[in-house]
């Protein structure tokens, strides 16, 4: 009954303090070694990524997204973006076996989106999570062809703001974190991404897949990031990923008091070394209709069409790569055997 109130309290507090941008659930559309983005035409791409959105999902992705899909993942009918981020593992500290830590949707939806599967929860915000403030501030959507990333594989200690980790514990998320959590948490481990808010007006793209935009994220909280700089002058929506990550059928398989901690992503790196990926693909103009709306309710922006997730839920893509994911593994994928000397060199060679 404690744990029923709390969450009660944290979903009143949630719905009145929020009211500015957007906010959807999207249920996995596939989980392969694929990265249109940091390693495009790769088949397979060096680790196992966890993707939602638009059915348009391939190994090489150009041009516009959103004329070539047909359906999403995402609560937002209209947007056939695709967003993904490396996969969370457990790895038995008894047998040093691998075993997928399968995402469930972020607690709580709201506006008829119950119904997602696994997958994330996204948001585009224009200044914080009250208000637009768009008179001050006007905010351009991405163009057709854009994608960046955030974070980075390789690092191992945390770069800047806006990656964090959080313990749920009896339905609260609890303080912020730079690294997995040291204990159980018994409702999961809750991960964050947030991305720079401003892009140079030019590129859809860099060499690196950042240095087109600028970070002035300072804080791990969905406040306002600082002004952008010169260089990077356009102000673009704030894009944030959420995922509950379902790490309590792995309670009894650990000892916090004796066992290192046994949680790992896809790439076999740091906790540091979380990152994200975003390929636009909203239709038309539907983006920048929400972003101007001013009265924006978070929760679907008046002129956005929505989905039930029963029907989001039907969109898929084919299995491109084709190697088995499930069940208790020796290696991550692409990490061991035959593969493994080949996706070295590869991992040596990227950021995200
Ligand atoms: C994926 O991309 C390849 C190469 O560009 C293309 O031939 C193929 O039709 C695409 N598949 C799907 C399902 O979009
Ligand atoms: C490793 O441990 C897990 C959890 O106890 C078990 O299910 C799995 O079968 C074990 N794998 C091997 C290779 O022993």
């Amino acid at each position: 009954m404690k744990s029923f109130t709390s969450s009660l309290g944290l979903l009143a507090a949630f719905i009145t303090a929020t009211q500015a941008g957007l906010r959807f659930p999207c249920s996995t559309l596939t989980n392969q070694r694929l990265d249109p983005a940091a390693q495009p035409g790769a088949l397979p791409s060096a680790h196992l990524h966890m993707i939602v959105g638009g059915n348009a999902f391939n190994a090489t992705m150009e041009g516009d997204v959103a004329s070539r899909a047909t359906c999403t993942t995402c609560q937002m009918a209209e947007d056939f973006s695709n967003y993904w981020v490396a996969h969370m593992y457990f790895k038995d500290p008894k047998n040093g076996t691998y075993h997928r830590v399968m995402p469930q949707p972020v607690q709580p939806l709201l506006g008829g989106s119950n119904g997602a599967q696994g997958g994330l929860t996204i948001y585009y915000t224009q200044f914080d999570l009250s208000r637009d403030n768009l008179k001050q501030q006007p905010i351009k959507a991405f163009p057709p062809g854009f994608r960046m990333t955030v974070g980075s594989p390789t690092v191992t200690s945390k770069q800047h703001a806006g990656l964090s980790y959080q313990c749920i514990t009896g339905g609260n998320r609890g303080s912020l974190l730079s690294t997995f959590p040291t204990g159980k948490c018994n409702g999961g481990i809750f991960t964050t991404h947030h991305f720079p808010p401003c892009w140079d007006g030019k590129n859809l793209d860099s060499p690196d897949h950042q240095s087109h935009m600028f970070d002035t994220v300072k804080s791990e909280y969905f406040d306002n990031a600082p002004a952008c700089p010169s260089s990077h002058p356009v102000r673009v929506p704030q894009v944030t990923f959420e995922i509950t990550w379902e790490t309590t059928k792995f309670a009894d398989l650990w000892n916090p008091s004796t066992d290192a901690n046994p949680f790992v992503w896809s790439f076999e790196g740091t906790a540091a070394g979380t990152h994200a990926d975003y390929m636009f693909g909203w239709k038309g103009d539907a983006l920048q209709r929400a972003m101007d709306k001013s009265e924006c309710f978070y929760d679907g922006c008046g002129s956005i069409k929505k989905q039930q997730m029963t029907e989001a839920n039907k969109c898929t893509v084919k299995d491109f790569v084709k190697e088995n994911i499930d069940g208790w593994q020796k290696f991550l994928p692409g990490m061991g055997g035959a593969n493994a000397n080949a996706n070295m060199k590869v991992k040596k060679s990227f950021t995200a």
